[in-house]
């Protein structure tokens, strides 16, 4: 085979094979593809588009370019979850012991990445002793006995989504659909997940700016994800405000610890049984989303959910008392109020400006190197759609500096909240696409 041929062949409109999909993989995964013609060929793929076969093939081949995860001796389907990203989004700590506590087993790896706060392991992290390092023995035995575990991702999964991700991300053809797809379901399936279930997030805070292209990308996965044999199912979820109140590593896992004790926020609280009970339904716990709900919904009020977390944290070596005594992990030396300067109702909560503000502060990374400030970060007092009085507190920042040196990090929040005369609560969930 010739690169040239296959990329003459995507330019002219046409579809490409298994067995050229695998070849064009193989070859990009082992430098023997240059940059220059593979950049060509992804350009040529977001002009042309490609079949659903073409992206389960694409997607597969990526999934199988470096090692494969067998979660086989592990009972039951393993369910993993994926978010294409949001602001504040502590989801994931609080649908590992919800989920888990009802029998689905949870085999969790997770990524630190870059963003506006920590991933799900710097989250972790913030509570003292816990250990997202464990070996592969440890980690099957943690969730066959207990359902539950959260690791760190091993540093081969997907190699060929790595290298072509980064080459996209230089050459114009991230915002392209099958590449998308491809580059997320291929590092699912890569992660040994059987069953996926996806939060496409649309907004100001989202990779897709717009519904319909939230929309068409969840298709996409979810018919992708069944032509690859992983039954799939997606959430399109609002992220044009952070999702909950908590902006932060400590506060979100302090948001998390009071969802599981029925006093998060109800967003938060909601998006988390929208997305539990498709889990619970795909690990065939639960015959409807409906039934999955009323499961979850049980253990939530009867403790069972966060004694789950608990026990998640005792098993991982973590200290627990965390969740009598959160203040142990708020520890920022400065909380201040930010004041409303006007009276009205809250009509813009910028999620990715927000974020931006919450990183400054110390919450997220910069660059991979950047160290995190667990402490700090924002906890909002008012979501989109309240009112709201002049001089109230529209958040309060967690900061290890004092007021006069994060002036910047002050000015950037005013810009990014707006207050008007009326507004309505955005909705929540805009659609779920189950085939
Ligand atoms: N997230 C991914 O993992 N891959 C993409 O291509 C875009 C978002
Ligand atoms: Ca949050």
């Amino acid at each position: 085979m010739r690169m040239v041929d296959l990329i003459a062949k995507k330019r002219d409109g046409k579809i490409l094979s298994k067995e050229e999909i695998k070849w064009i993989i193989d070859e990009y995964t082992n430098n023997r593809i240059p940059d220059y013609q593979m950049s060509a060929l992804t350009m040529a793929i977001f002009y042309q588009d490609m079949t659903d076969q073409e992206i389960t093939d694409l997607t597969l081949a990526m999934a199988h370019s470096g090692e494969v995860v067998d979660l086989s001796s592990i009972e039951g389907i393993k369910v993993d979850k994926h978010s294409t990203g949001g602001v504040g989004d502590t989801t994931t700590l609080i649908l590992a012991p919800l989920v888990a506590s009802v029998g689905v087993p949870v085999a969790k790896m997770s990524g630190r990445g870059l963003g506006y706060t920590g991933g799900t392991l710097d989250k972790l992290e913030a509570i003292p002793g816990f250990k997202i390092e464990l070996t592969e023995e440890t980690f099957i035995r943690l969730v066959n006995e207990s359902k539950v575990a959260v690791i760190g991702q091993s540093g081969n999964l997907a190699p060929a989504d790595k290298k072509l991700y980064a080459l996209r991300d230089v050459t114009a053809t991230v915002d392209s659909i099958p590449l998308i797809a491809s580059s997320i379901m291929s590092k699912k399936i890569a992660a040994g997940a059987d069953a996926i279930v996806l939060d496409v997030t649309t907004g100001d805070g989202a990779f897709m700016k717009n519904i319909e292209d939230a929309k068409r990308l969840a298709k996409t996965m979810v018919r992708i994800g069944r032509l690859a044999n992983r039954q799939t199912m997606a959430v399109i979820s609002d992220m044009s405000q952070p999702l909950g109140e908590a902006i932060g590593n400590s506060l979100e896992v302090v948001e998390a610890i009071e969802t599981l004790q029925g006093k998060g926020p109800a967003d938060l609280l909601e998006m988390c049984y929208a997305l539990g009970s498709q889990m619970v339904v795909l690990a065939n716990k639960a015959k409807t989303v409906e039934q999955a709900r009323l499961m979850l919904e049980e253990a939530l009020s009867s403790g069972k959910a966060l004694a789950k977390f608990r026990e998640m944290i005792q098993n991982q070596g973590g200290d627990d008392s965390v969740i009598d005594h959160p203040e142990k992990i708020l520890t920022a030396k400065y909380v201040f109020d930010l004041p409303a300067k006007q009276s009205g109702v809250i009509t813009k909560l910028v999620a990715n400006e927000l974020g931006i503000a919450a990183m400054m502060l110390g919450a997220g990374r910069k660059t991979k190197e950047d160290a995190i400030d667990f402490a700090v970060g924002l906890k909002l007092c008012k979501k989109v759609g309240q009112s709201i009085e002049a001089g109230e507190p529209i958040l309060t920042i967690h900061s290890n500096q004092p007021k006069e040196e994060i002036q910047e990090v002050i000015d950037l929040l005013y810009k990014n909240i707006e207050i008007g005369e009326d507004g309505a609560e955005p909705p929540l969930i805009h659609a779920i696409i189950t085939e």
